[in-house]
C-alpha cells in the first residue's frame, strides 16, 4: 500500500470512529472473548468435503440464500401480467449499477422475443437517404458507454393520495441504472441526413403495442443512443433485445424497446401515440403534457418496510437513492425527525448526470423511533419537494411523476412502515 493510501486509510478510520464506529469494534471484540464459537473452532461442512466444479452453472446466478433479492410485482395494480409492470428490489441493492436480472419491466404487449437476425432498423421520413440497418451494421459504428437512469413516469404514483404501499421496491422500484454501451443516435441520422423540415422522430418499436413515441429532433440529436448492451452483457429479453433506445433523463415509456422504426417527421404524431396516458393531472383538474424530464428524486433504501434494522443502538448506516434528469445530483440531505432537521449525506458517486447516484450517512442510532426523509438537490437548484408542496400543484389524482420526499417511520424495534408527515 502506498504512502498516501495509508495515511487516508487511517484518516477514514478516524472519521469512522468518530461516528460510532467503536461500538461496533465493541461488539466485535465481545464476540472474540465470548464462549467457543463453533462458527470458529469447529470444521463446518463447506470444509470438509469440496465445491462446486466451475462448469456447474456456465452462467451464473445469485447464491440460493439471496433468493429474495428478486423482481416482484402487486397484482392488483393492472388486470394481467402482459400490459403490466414489476419493480425493482431496490430495498436489497447496493451501489448503483441494477443487475439485468431484477431491473423493473414494463410492457404495454408482453416481452417478445425477437432475434438479432430477424432485427431491422428503419430510419425514414424526412431524410435524404432512407435507411435499414441490420444488427451487425450497427454494430460497424463507433460506440459508446453511459451509465443513466430509467425511471418510469408512474413510479410513486400509487402514492399521490395517501401512503399506500409498504416498501421502497413497490414505492420507488419502477427505476434502474445501466451502463449501456450503444451508438448515439445522432451517429444514424446524420448517416440518412435530416432534411430541414424534420423537427422531431416518431419512435417504434417491434412488440404489437408498437409503443410509438414522438421525441423532439433536439433531444434525439444531444444525447440518446441506440443501445444494444446493458452492463456488459446483451440487453435481456424484458429490456428490449437485441436494441432499445436509451433517452437519458427522460421517462421511461420513451425508451422505445424492440426499437424498429424512427421516423423524421415535421411535428409529434400524436394520432399514434398513448399521450394522454402520459399527462399530469393539475389541482384543478387541467391536464398537462409533454413532462417528459424526470424532476430530482430520492429515497431511503434500508432502512425501510423491507430492509428493517436488524441491530440494537449504535453504529447504524442510512443509506438511498437519489437521482434527476436534469443533470448531476449535487446534495442529498437526510431527517430522521420527519423534515424537522436535515444533516447532509455522503455521495457515493458525485457528480454522474442522469445516472444513480448512492448516498450513505453513517450515523449513531439511539434506539428511538425515527421518521427518515431524504430530500435531494440537482445541479441546476433544484430542490425535491415535500408530498404537500407537489400536492398543491398537483392535486391527489395525479398518476404521473411524483417525485415528493418519502417518510418511513423507523420504530424502536427497527422495523419500518410507510407514512406521510404533515
Ligand atoms: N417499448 C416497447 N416497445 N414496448 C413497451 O411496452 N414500455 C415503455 C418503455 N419502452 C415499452 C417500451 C415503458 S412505459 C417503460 S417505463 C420502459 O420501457 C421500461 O423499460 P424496462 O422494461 O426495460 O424496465
Ligand atoms: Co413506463
Amino acid at each position: 500500500m502506498s504512502e498516501t493510501s495509508n495515511k487516508s486509510r487511517r484518516a477514514f478510520l478516524r472519521g469512522a470512529a468518530a461516528a460510532g464506529a467503536g461500538t461496533v469494534a465493541a461488539a466485535a471484540t465481545a464476540r472474540a472473548q465470548a464462549a467457543p464459537d463453533p462458527l470458529i473452532t469447529e470444521v463446518q461442512p463447506w470444509a470438509s468435503g469440496l465445491g462446486e466444479g466451475v462448469d456447474a452453472t456456465p452462467y451464473g446466478l445469485p447464491i440460493r440464500f439471496e433468493s429474495d433479492v428478486i423482481r416482484r410485482n402487486v397484482p392488483w395494480l393492472t388486470a394481467d401480467p402482459i400490459s403490466s409492470i414489476n419493480f425493482t428490489p431496490i430495498h436489497a441493492l447496493d451501489g448503483t449499477i441494477t443487475p439485468q436480472g431484477c431491473a423493473f419491466e414494463r410492457h404495454h404487449s408482453g416481452a417478445i422475443e425477437l432475434a438479432k437476425q430477424d432485427f431491422r432498423l428503419m430510419i425514414n421520413g424526412l431524410v435524404d437517404q432512407p435507411l435499414v440497418f441490420s444488427y451487425e451494421d450497427l454494430e460497424r459504428f463507433p460506440r459508446i458507454n453511459r451509465v443513466f437512469f430509467c425511471e418510469c413516469a408512474a413510479n410513486t404514483g400509487m402514492e399521490w393520495a395517501g401512503a399506500q404501499l409498504n416498501g421502497a421496491q413497490f414505492t420507488h422500484g419502477m427505476i434502474h441504472n445501466m451502463e449501456y454501451s450503444g451508438v448515439p443516435l445522432r451517429t444514424l441520422l446524420e448517416e440518412a441526413g435530416v432534411k430541414t423540415e424534420g423537427k422531431w422522430v416518431y419512435v417504434e418499436g417491434a412488440d404489437a403495442s408498437s409503443n410509438g413515441r414522438s421525441i423532439p429532433l433536439e433531444k434525439a440529436l444531444d444525447d440518446v443512443l441506440v443501445a444494444f448492451k446493458a452492463n456488459g452483457e446483451a440487453l435481456r429479453m424484458e429490456h428490449g433485445y437485441p436494441v432499445r433506445l436509451v433517452v437519458p433523463g427522460w421517462e421511461g415509456n420513451m425508451w422505445v424497446k424492440w426499437l424498429r422504426r424512427i421516423e423524421v417527421v415535421e411535428g409529434p404524431v400524436e394520432s399514434r401515440e398513448e399521450t394522454s396516458k402520459y399527462t399530469d393531472t393539475l389541482a384543478d383538474g387541467v391536464s398537462r403534457k409533454w413532462t417528459w424530464v424526470m424532476d430530482a428524486k430520492s429515497i431511503v433504501t434500508s432502512p425501510s418496510p423491507q430492509a428493517p434494522i436488524t441491530h440494537g443502538p449504535g453504529p447504524l448506516v442510512i443509506t438511498g437513492l437519489a437521482w434527476s434528469g436534469r443533470g448531476a445530483v449535487s446534495k442529498v440531505d437526510v431527517s430522521k425527525d420527519g423534515g424537522k432537521t436535515w444533516e447532509t449525506a455522503r455521495l457515493a458517486n458525485p457528480g454522474e448526470p442522469m445516472a444513480l447516484t448512492r448516498f450513505y450517512l453513517d450515523t449513531t442510532w439511539d434506539g428511538s423511533e425515527m421518521l427518515l426523509q431524504s430530500r435531494a438537490m440537482d445541479e441546476t437548484g433544484y430542490v425535491q419537494p415535500t408530498k404537500a408542496m407537489l400536492r398543491e400543484v398537483r392535486g391527489e389524482n395525479s398518476v404521473y411523476h411524483n417525485n415528493c420526499i418519502q417518510t418511513w417511520w423507523v420504530k424502536e424495534t427497527g422495523e419500518a412502515e410507510n407514512v406521510e408527515v404533515s
